[in-house]
């Protein structure tokens, strides 16, 4: 089985990236080959910036190496590193119906968040379902918010087998259920575009400050406090144990607990928590050379595969 996603090298990596995406990642390369690339085609739609784009997709790599990616049971790879990912996404792009495009949320979020309505923004789906449909992909892990794009990538690989014959193999999507939202610090979904994110290899006193300003209702400490709607234990949930979890819920119930002493709780906890990713992050830095020795190998391993799934589609479309 072959299991394939994505991530945006569009910033620094933050915690909702990582029980959204990355941990699902990685626990699935017990399950088959997995080939996880970093996207900096798609990261072009809202980055301009060279240096920061380059810097990025390599800090990904490693954050994602730090965080327990197993680079031998699979391929981590720069997108770009497979251009013929685009020469798909062209043919893709020749059976895409428009009103499929024009349904998708993620386009229509974007451009209502400010976002500059570019061709490559509106047909970032299609580049997508290429990146999926190039390596023949089983199965595709992805937060909530993409499951759309997977739909899209399986209609418009139906509708090439339509046309030319059985080109591609239909994959499935896999949504992280338990956490498939993990809430910021103003309580919507954390993302680098509200600015409301704990990021995974932040400084401790950064990381500390950011805990400690979870916004919270205004319920006085004696009162009890709603345990299923606090982000304080939402977030703990994901790095506590079960016991500890239950303690902290029946303290909500409870009342006479503040919500700056369920922080202060939540803040260690967290921190323990990445602390085994930390070191192996040090690690890593002692070896220059490294990581892209790892990108290396994993752009031959998909191109490898990529060159010979495009051979059976120009030979189908006539190329
Ligand atoms: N659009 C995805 C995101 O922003 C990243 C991505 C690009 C991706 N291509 C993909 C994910 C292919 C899964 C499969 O999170």
């Amino acid at each position: 089985m072959r299991i394939l996603s994505g991530i945006q090298p569009s910033g620094v990596l933050h915690i909702g990236n990582y029980f959204g995406m990355m941990r699902p990642a990685i626990a699935l390369q017990d399950e088959g080959e997995t080939f996880y690339f970093i996207a900096d085609y798609h990261a072009l739609t809202s980055l301009q910036n060279p240096a920061a784009l380059r810097e990025n997709s390599r800090r990904v790599a490693l954050d994602f190496l730090a965080c327990g990616l197993d680079p031998e049971r699979g391929a981590l790879f720069r997108q770009s590193d497979v251009p013929r990912v685009t020469e798909l996404a062209w043919i893709l792009s020749t059976v895409t119906p428009m009103g499929l495009l024009e349904r998708c949320h993620s386009y229509k979020d974007k451009t209502a968040r400010g976002m500059p309505a570019s061709a490559g923004l509106f047909t970032y789906p299609v580049l997508m379902a290429a990146d999926i449909l190039i390596y023949d992909s089983d199965l595709v892990p992805v937060g909530k918010d993409q499951k759309q794009h997977i739909e899209v990538t399986r209609d418009v690989a139906i509708k090439i087998n339509e046309t030319f014959g059985e080109v591609f193999k239909l994959p499935e999507s896999r949504i992280q259920v338990s956490t498939e939202t993990v809430p910021g610090l103003d309580g919507q979904k954390m993302s680098k575009s509200y600015g409301n994110t704990i990021d995974i290899f932040g400084e401790e006193k950064e990381t500390r400050k950011r805990v400690m300003s979870i916004v919270t209702d205004s319920t006085p400490v004696e009162a009890p406090k709603n345990p299923d709607t606090s982000s304080i234990l939402q977030l703990y949930s994901l790095v506590a144990d079960e016991r500890e979890v239950a303690a902290m819920k029946q303290a909500f119930i409870d009342g006479g607990t503040g919500y700056g002493e369920f922080k202060k709780r939540l803040f260690p906890t967290l921190w323990d928590y990445f602390a085994p990713m930390r070191a192996r992050r040090t690690e890593i830095l002692a070896q220059p050379g490294y990581v892209d020795e790892v990108l290396g190998r994993g752009a031959e391993r998909a191109n490898a595969v990529a060159d010979r799934v495009m051979e059976r589609v120009r030979q189908a479309v006539g190329l």
